[in-house]
């Protein structure tokens, strides 16, 4: 009985270790970069009108400054835009828009923890590589699912299944509006248009036939 009880007392420990560390690894991840990975999360999911819009009384988060007026730098627990998000009942986005997913709550937590810095072009992008579930999918959940959701389908698109991108681009306004071309809304709404490199590889799978691969 006793060295079953010693036992449990180090498989404790060793997981708590294991736990702590595999925590702190994943809170350091280099790749949390403000405009790849956390500009694009308030734009598509905070900013639509009525929200945290340009110009809006409630905070603009389009943009690094609008943002940092509810951020304190290195410190998540004392920033507003991190309190209303996590916890058992957060508060934002409201329950009737798009959530928040836990990797994006996880991104923006980090982010601030590591300083929130306005850091561009720090995530690898390669134009020779263009999947769709690898590349081109996780370029429109990141940038555009948060109005063009199936609940919330902004000008009636909802970007969030493959059926629903590709309905959009043989429509004919799908690559119009990320090349920000006249005759065509310019997307992401409120937001910088993505960049070069994004647009590439969006490009060279829609000329590739838009696989479902
Ligand atoms: C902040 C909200 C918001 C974000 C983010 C957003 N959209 Fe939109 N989008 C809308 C709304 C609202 C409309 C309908 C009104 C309009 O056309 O401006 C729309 C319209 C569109 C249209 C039709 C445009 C046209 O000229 O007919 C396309 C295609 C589109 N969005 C694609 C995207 C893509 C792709 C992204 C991501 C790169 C994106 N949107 C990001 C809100 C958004």
């Amino acid at each position: 009985m006793k060295i079953i009880a010693r036992v449990g007392v180090i498989l404790i420990f060793v997981g708590t270790i294991f736990f702590l560390t595999t925590c702190t690894e994943k809170a350091m991840d280099p790749n949390v970069c403000f405009n790849e990975n956390i500009l694009p999360i308030f734009v598509s999911k905070c900013s639509m009108s009525g929200c945290h819009s340009p110009g809006s009384r409630r905070g603009d988060f389009t943009t690094y400054e609008g943002i940092m007026r509810d951020v304190t730098a290195k410190h998540p627990l004392r920033s507003s835009v991190y309190t209303v998000i996590s916890g058992l009942n957060p508060s934002m986005p409201p329950k009737n828009s798009a959530q928040l997913t836990t990797q994006e709550i996880f991104y923006i937590k980090a982010w601030i923890s590591m300083g929130a810095l306005n850091q561009s072009n720090c995530t690898v992008c390669d134009t020779t590589q263009f999947k769709f579930a690898t590349d081109v999918q996780p370029i429109i959940n990141n940038w555009c699912v948060g109005c063009h959701s199936t609940s919330n389908a902004g000008g009636g698109y909802d970007l969030s299944t493959y059926a629903g991108i590709v309905h959009s681009i043989t429509s004919n306004r799908f690559l119009g509006s990320i090349k920000h071309s006249a005759g065509y809304s310019a997307m992401p709404q409120n937001g910088n248009q993505l960049s070069g490199c994004q647009i590439s590889k969006i490009q060279s799978w829609i000329n590739a036939g838009y696989p479902n691969n």
